[in-house]
């Protein structure tokens, strides 16, 4: 079967025959399944590679459908859902018995999510279920932020690719924690802490020692196969210098504009732009053969936090000079 851009109706007829697959967000691509059916998400981690004990994300079409998976909705979820849903915020929530342990990582909570995403939004009332899905890429590779990049990932194994554009946001969503006593957020998003404190007041952030997994906290998560330097510009300049003496094919990820003399790319000095941008770019980049990554450090400012954490993520495991 060769690939083509599915209809709704394709969509939905392959996950009523609890098929896999591609779904377009305003985040990043998912490879969606019927979250109440375990074969059709264990189906979802054999094709990521995934281990089976990362949980899933249940997009659901709205508020409405929190109380069907979670048992417990505490006021600031529903606060939260009602003014950032449709959108790119994910809540974790103790869940209802029902849930599969497939969807859940066997843990007592559910991440739960309304993409704001038309075609997504479509499908998922058509559906009237919830659909279980990560990004739609291998276990530690970039997320896809466009139909062909599912393609390339996945090809003849998932064909029913539903093709929504380029993805607005391009990275992640942000997942904030309410199933314990205080609210965290346990990945960043470009929905930032601020406007969620706006809503909720204080939240905490970053791991806590007896938060649930989350395999976005994974060092070298998101990682382009080529090694992968972070540096402030001047240093980078310096380093890209040093690295081509050595007949090293270097290849740079800067902001703006890309200085004379340096191959790369550019992308906006702006945090959403850059945001939208950084997952083709990386793939694009890796793409071209080099023997090492050379970013650009953004600013240090929190409108940046989640993009510094992708970065990071994707030097993680890195070795200046490692591949050949
Ligand atoms: O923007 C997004 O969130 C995208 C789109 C497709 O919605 N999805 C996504 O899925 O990034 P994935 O599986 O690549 O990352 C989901 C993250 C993982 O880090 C997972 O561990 C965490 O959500 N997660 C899901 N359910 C959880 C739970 N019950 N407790 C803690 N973390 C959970
Ligand atoms: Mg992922």
């Amino acid at each position: 079967m060769t690939t083509h851009d599915a209809t709704i109706e394709e969509a939905l007829a392959a996950l009523r025959r609890g098929e896999a697959i591609g779904l377009p967000t305003e985040t990043v691509y998912g490879l969606a399944a019927d979250a109440g059916n375990p074969v059709a998400v264990r189906r979802v981690f054999d094709l990521k590679g995934r281990p089976a004990d990362h949980p899933l994300i249940v997009h659901i079409a709205g508020p409405e459908a929190m109380d069907a998976w979670a048992r417990e909705v505490p006021d600031g979820a529903r606060a939260l859902a009602r003014a950032f849903w449709p959108g790119p915020l994910t809540l974790i929530l103790r869940r209802q018995p029902h849930v599969p342990d497939e969807v859940t990582g066997g843990q007592d909570t559910v991440g739960l999510r309304c993409p704001d995403h038309p075609l997504a939004l479509e499908l998922l009332r058509a559906f009237g279920g919830g659909l279980a899905a990560p990004s739609a890429n291998r276990f530690g590779h970039l997320s896809p932020t466009s139909a062909a990049h599912v393609r390339a990932e996945f090809a003849e194994a998932v064909p029913v690719v539903l093709d929504g554009g380029e993805c607005r946001v391009g990275i992640e969503s942000t997942i904030v924690d309410l199933s314990g006593k205080t609210p965290r957020i346990l990945r960043p998003g470009m929905l930032g802490r601020e406007v969620i404190e706006a809503v909720i007041g204080p939240v905490a952030e970053g791991p806590a020692g007896d938060s649930p997994r989350a395999s976005g906290t994974l060092e070298a998560h998101y990682a382009p196969r080529t090694p992968l330097l972070l540096l402030p510009r001047e240093a980078l300049r310096v380093e890209a210098e040093q690295q081509q003496t050595l007949g090293k094919r270097v290849q740079a990820l800067v902001l703006d504009m890309l200085p004379e003399g340096l191959p790369g790319l550019a992308l906006p000095a702006d945090p959403a732009a850059y945001a939208h941008g950084l997952y083709a770019a990386l793939r694009e980049l890796d793409a071209r053969g080099a023997n090492l990554l050379l970013a650009e450090r953004p600013p240090a400012h929190p409108d940046w936090l989640a993009i510094h954490d992708r970065l990071r993520r994707s030097a993680a495991g890195s070795v200046a000079g490692d591949s050949t």
